[in-house]
């Protein structure tokens, strides 16, 4: 199946259960409950429903090697935990030259982690402990060469709430 079809038909059973789900939020993200970013990666219902999820493999697996980059690890569940962090961006699109230009841009880094997480679209708390899932699709910068050995940030729960990473990719300046 094409990953857009994927994403539309997803994006129109989340929908739904969004206005019913949730009654009140706050917009300070800090906040219980406080309103998250809204990602652009395809939805998922469930942990394992994101997981399984065949457009988040596919668009890891075929995602091209910047300019100058090669890819080190593809299609991982953990996305990178070592030295050197620089920080991450939120991506519109699985885009690895963008990513790659992020880093080009910053002084010392040499390689980008690249992933989908299935994030809440709620601050998880009491009054809202397991909200409705978001995917975001992130890219965080290192000035250390990345590995699969150290792809192994593979989420945690927040109250509720699983956060999942899938279709991590790491590349590494050539
Ligand atoms: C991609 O990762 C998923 C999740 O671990 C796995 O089930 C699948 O077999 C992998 N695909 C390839 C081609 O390695
Ligand atoms: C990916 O990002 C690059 C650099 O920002 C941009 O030129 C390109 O059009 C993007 N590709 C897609 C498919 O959005």
């Amino acid at each position: 199946m094409h990953a857009f079809t994927l994403l539309f038909a997803g994006l129109a059973a989340a929908s739904p259960m969004l206005i019913e789900r949730q009654s009140s939020f706050s917009t300070d993200p800090n906040a219980d409950c406080g309103m998250q970013p809204f990602g652009f990666g395809p939805p998922s219902t469930t942990d394992t429903n994101f997981e399984q999820n065949p457009a988040i493999q596919f668009i890891s697996l075929a995602a091209p090697a910047p300019k100058n980059y090669a890819a080190a690890f593809r299609n991982q569940t953990g996305s990178s935990q070592q030295a050197g962090y620089q920080g991450y961006y939120n991506l519109m699109t699985y885009n690895t030259t963008q990513c790659a230009g992020y880093c080009n841009a910053v002084s010392g880094c040499t390689a980008f982690n690249i992933y989908f997480e299935r994030d809440p679209l709620l601050n998880p708390a009491a009054a809202c402990p397991n909200p409705i899932a978001t995917t975001n699709i992130k890219c965080s910068l290192y000035s250390q060469s990345v590995s699969q050995a150290t792809a192994t940030n593979q989420g945690q729960y927040r109250d509720q709430f699983h956060v999942v990473i899938a279709g991590s990719d790491g590349f590494n300046q050539s």
